[in-house]
């Protein structure tokens, strides 16, 4: 039996939105956030179907885990032929040959140069814990500098490099020692030197200049250096090539090793596999998760083999760490993005979305800061973050599933999955269009 705050007894069978929403508040933390109160019934390929029979565009797929779209035939069809031979050994214990499978075609898509080696896990935030560690080890140095508005996960080590303070790490100080922060390169067309926090540019050199100075002051064991090629939660800032290629020089000229964190732009999602891989950098370490799974969990770091061997035998892994259901997932997910050519249809998606878009963004130049994209990484970043909730609320209630990123929030960022009939992005790019247009005419008190 589950009662409501006043003691009564809710009644389960009547099953609506607003009856799941009142008992997830009574059954589930408020730290569990949820950015969209509708409760899924069934999915398939770009859409969702909540409890109340409404359908949706998905444009959030996951937070960027439906690359593949959600329940994808040849992924279902894999998870189906796994579950008939075995569910869980634990690799540890008993190892089979899907983990194997699954590094070796990892290894090969990040470097046709150096031999790789990867090891997989269930998470994100535990594919960048164990880069730290592994560049700790290699390295035999503690010190790791990250990035203003990265996120790297909510373990207290990614955590602690992840640049955002509120609601993040509210209370749960002291972080990790060792880490040092300096800002994002971030490139706001036409931003004046008294510009709001919000749209303060920074300069590829003036982020080189705080990483200088902090070896030069502060910093004399650097172990890595950790950055997400294009960040994901803060808003889809994208790293200029010739920043990755001066972050190599600087970790080259310090021992010290380059991790990219691809989880949220991996396979696919820029229009390559990875996102550095627009530029000429090989970065040491590279952590995955997200759209590998193609909605089950799964997360790998794949790495130089000399490096990803420095750790001791048995201190990498975890009791679930590529389970072999996850692991016939994930490579059915890398047999989708070849036989449907997903890393051009990111491109042709991407474009396709600008070009929607681009009429909105030429009529509210004031209010419409820039769209900005790699591949079918799209952002469309507002000046006054006040506008973006109820343009989103308004999407949701027609029809269209949207997320926000960015410092503030005055980003909403375009995360559909790759597999989209175009039919579908025309209608979404309508209905974001509408909303957008209705919120900036009359304010945001129309919603
Ligand atoms: C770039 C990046 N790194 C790490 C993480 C953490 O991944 P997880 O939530 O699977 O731990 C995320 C999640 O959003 C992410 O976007």
């Amino acid at each position: 039996m589950v009662f409501n705050e006043k003691g009564r007894a809710l009644n389960l069978d009547r099953h609506s939105n607003s009856d799941l929403a009142r008992r997830r508040k009574l059954a589930v933390p408020q730290g569990v956030a949820v950015k969209n109160d509708l409760y899924v019934e069934s999915a398939k390929g770009s859409e969702i179907f909540d409890i109340e029979g409404r359908r949706y565009i998905d444009f959030a797929a996951g937070i960027g885990v439906l690359n593949v779209g959600h329940r994808h035939p040849t992924v279902i069809h894999a998870i189906e032929e796994q579950l008939k031979r075995t569910l869980h050994t634990c690799f540890h214990a008993v190892p089979y040959a899907a983990y194997i499978e699954l590094a070796e075609k990892l290894n090969a898509l990040v470097s046709k140069n150096h031999a790789h080696k990867t090891a997989l896990f269930n998470s994100g935030a535990e594919a960048v814990e164990n880069a730290i560690k592994v560049a700790r080890v290699f390295t035999g140095k503690q010190e790791v500098i990250a990035f203003s508005d990265s996120f790297h996960g909510r373990t207290l080590m990614a955590l602690t490099m992840t640049g955002k303070e509120s609601p993040l790490k509210t209370g749960l100080g002291p972080m990790v020692p060792g880490v040092y922060r300096v800002p994002f390169p971030r490139d706001i067309p036409g931003a004046s030197k008294d510009a709001a926090p919000s749209q303060e540019s920074i300069s590829t050199q003036q982020s080189l200049n705080a990483i200088t100075s902090l070896l030069a002051s502060e910093v004399s064991g650097l172990a890595a250096i950790i950055i997400e090629p294009v960040q994901g939660e803060g808003g889809f800032n994208i790293a200029p090539p010739q920043f990755l290629e001066a972050l190599r020089g600087i970790c080259d000229a310090n021992g010290a090793l380059l991790i990219v964190d691809e989880i949220q732009s991996g396979f696919g999602r820029t229009g390559k596999y990875f996102a550095f891989q627009h530029t000429a950098v090989e970065p040491d370490l590279i952590a995955v998760a997200k759209s590998l799974g193609g909605g089950l969990p799964i997360s790998a770091l794949i790495g130089r083999a000399e490096i990803m061997d420095a750790p001791a035998i048995g201190a990498l892994g975890s009791t679930y760490g590529g389970n072999p259901v996850s692991c016939a997932a994930a490579l059915a997910v890398l047999d989708i993005i070849e036989s449907e050519q997903l890393l051009d249809r990111a491109e042709t998606l991407g474009a396709r979305i600008q070009s929607l878009l681009s009429p909105l963004c030429l009529e509210f130049t004031a209010q419409i800061v820039e769209l900005r994209r790699t591949g079918a990484m799209v952002a469309l970043e507002f000046t006054d973050a006040e506008v973006v909730a109820p343009i989103v609320t308004m999407a949701r209630e027609r029809g269209l599933l949207l997320i926000t990123a960015g410092r503030y929030g005055q980003v909403i960022r375009l995360l559909p999955p790759l597999v989209i009939d175009w039919g579908l992005v025309d209608e979404a790019m309508g209905v974001l269009c509408a909303c957008t247009r209705q919120v900036l005419l009359n304010g945001p008190e129309t919603c």
